[in-house]
């Protein structure tokens, strides 16, 4: 598999954390010491589908292929617009990616990993010769802005790469989930209600609905979870750590990714950082960074990345990919 292309696009909006020290009981020492985020952009009416298409099309500029030679789109998101239309048909409608299969796949942060191993499957097989991956989210519609602890982490943005089908590029991954711990991260619940049953209640929205989480249990998964899995990955395509260019990884808090880069023996240079300017956006972190990491030259000589990350579910993964 071989990555032709990429785009981001993120809202216009952006919310510093002394915007968010007028809302909650917080500061930007707290914020940027704690998590290394200074801004985050959020959605002003824009909704998943509307930035992932607008990523998705920047991507196929940059791969340099028409929405007609697209054969499946892939979508990213625990935050759709909707469930009916999935969300990845409505971004083939926006593009006119009119021979696309299109599907929504969740795995919150692990999204974009899990989408590209989808991805790979459908190219090794020969199902598929061209495929728009896309991670997008808009968190800000499920964060609880009452909360300090989980409200100054997040981010709205979306991501997205074209990928095709090349011999001479291997691609090696591992991932893995553990739903005994998924209650430290949880959001977005609808009760089973309706009418015939309960003819009282006609609101399905509960507390759930809203992001909660357990930050110290995530941090030390974390923290363990991704340099294990990189290892692992790393031990596939019988490479060590100083032959990767770069470790991309999903993009959640500063203090786990330097403990990622000591925990592999390898110099910090080497695990670029973005979450300063956007925050945690999920499925889109990864090819977000991807991206602008590729628009600015730091990829222009790199043979070889790893991307990495982990999520509610509990979820995790690591794809090494050559350029
Ligand atoms: N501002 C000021 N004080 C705060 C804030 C805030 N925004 N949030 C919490 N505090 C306070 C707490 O109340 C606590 O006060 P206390 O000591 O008086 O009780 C104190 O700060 C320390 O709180 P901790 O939770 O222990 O802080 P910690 O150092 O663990 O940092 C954090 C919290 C940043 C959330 C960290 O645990 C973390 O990054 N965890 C991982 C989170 C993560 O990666 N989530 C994304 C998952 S991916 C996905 O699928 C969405």
């Amino acid at each position: 598999m071989k990555i032709l292309g990429s785009g981001h696009y993120v809202p216009k909006t952006i919310v510093s954390n002394d915007d968010l020290s007028k809302i909650v009981d917080t500061n930007d020492e707290w914020i940027s010491s704690r998590t290394g985020i200074s801004t985050r952009h959020i959605s002003d009416g824009e909704g998943v589908s509307d930035i992932a298409s607008k990523a998705a099309i920047l991507a196929m500029e940059d791969a340099n292929i028409n929405a007609t030679d697209i054969d499946m789109i892939l979508l990213a998101t625990m935050t759709p617009d909707s469930m009916l239309p999935n969300n990845a048909s409505i971004i083939q409608k926006n593009i006119g990616a009119i021979n696309a299969t299109c599907f929504d796949l969740n795995a919150a942060c692990s999204g974009f990993l899990f989408a590209l191993n989808t991805a790979n499957a459908y190219l090794s097989s020969g199902m598929c010769k061209n495929i728009l991956v896309i991670g997008a989210e808009t968190l800000s519609k499920i964060v609880d802005w009452s909360d300090r602890s989980s409200c100054v982490l997040f981010g709205d943005g979306a991501g997205a790469m074209v990928v095709t089908v090349d011999d001479t590029k291997a691609y090696y991954s591992v991932s893995g989930s553990d739903g005994s711990k998924g209650h430290v991260l949880t959001g977005g619940a609808t009760l089973l209600k309706n009418m015939l049953v309960n003819k009282d209640e006609t609101n399905i929205m509960t507390d759930d609905y809203y992001m909660h989480m357990d930050g110290q249990e995530v941090f030390k998964f974390a923290v363990t979870k991704v340099p294990e899995c990189i290892s692992a990955v790393l031990d596939k395509a019988s490479l060590g750590a100083d032959d990767i260019d770069y470790y991309i990884l999903h993009q959640a808090n500063v203090r786990i990714i330097s403990s990622v880069a000591k925990r592999l023996g390898v110099s910090p240079d080497k695990l670029p950082v973005n979450l300063n300017k956007y925050g945690n956006t999920s499925a889109a972190s990864i090819p977000i960074l991807f991206d602008e990491l590729r628009k600015n030259g730091t990829l222009k000589d790199a043979k070889r990345v790893v991307f990495s990350g982990f999520g509610g579910g509990l979820t995790w993964g690591a794809s090494l990919v050559e350029l």
